[in-house]
């Protein structure tokens, strides 16, 4: 039971085949995988889904590294799961991450920073339903 919210590894960390290490501290902090696939977005995709951050100085280079290579889009569940969620990935920075959160461990830049996670229960719900159907979701 809990709440729920949205993650994506993203391709560096796909690429670096750190895919099963961060599933695997995901699920040992508590969350329970809802839903989870591995795809890759368009650069029109990508520019959809950060379309928040389109005036920002980095969304192009965004769009272009979003769309690089392959990620594993997942939905999660746990008892106040965004802000947990959040405690569990660190600063977007990896520089600020806390050690041992997963973008201490994993990431390479705060472009290439391993994962995203959802900032609030509304977008978790609008992200998780970017990637999957109704009927993905249990
Ligand atoms: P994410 O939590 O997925 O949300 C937006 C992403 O933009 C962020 O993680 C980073 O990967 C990326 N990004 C690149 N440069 C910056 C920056 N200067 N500030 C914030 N986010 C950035």
């Amino acid at each position: 039971a809990g709440n729920r919210t949205f993650t994506m590894i993203k391709p560096d960390a796909v690429g670096a085949n750190n895919t099963g290490a961060i599933t695997k501290m995901i699920e040992e902090a508590g969350f329970r995988i809802v839903a989870m696939k591995k795809t890759q977005l368009t650069k029109e995709r990508a520019g959809q889904f950060y379309a928040i951050h389109k005036e920002r100085p980095f969304y192009k280079d965004l769009c272009d590294y979003m769309s690089s290579g392959p990620i594993v889009p997942m939905i999660l569940e746990k008892a106040n799961a965004v802000e947990d969620f959040r405690k569990l990935i660190g600063a977007t920075d990896p520089k600020k991450a806390e050690p041992g959160t997963i973008r201490n461990l994993f990431a390479k830049s705060i472009e290439a920073n391993a994962i995203h996670g959802s900032d609030s229960d509304v977008n978790a719900d609008i992200e998780g339903s970017f990637f999957f159907a109704g009927q993905e979701k249990y």
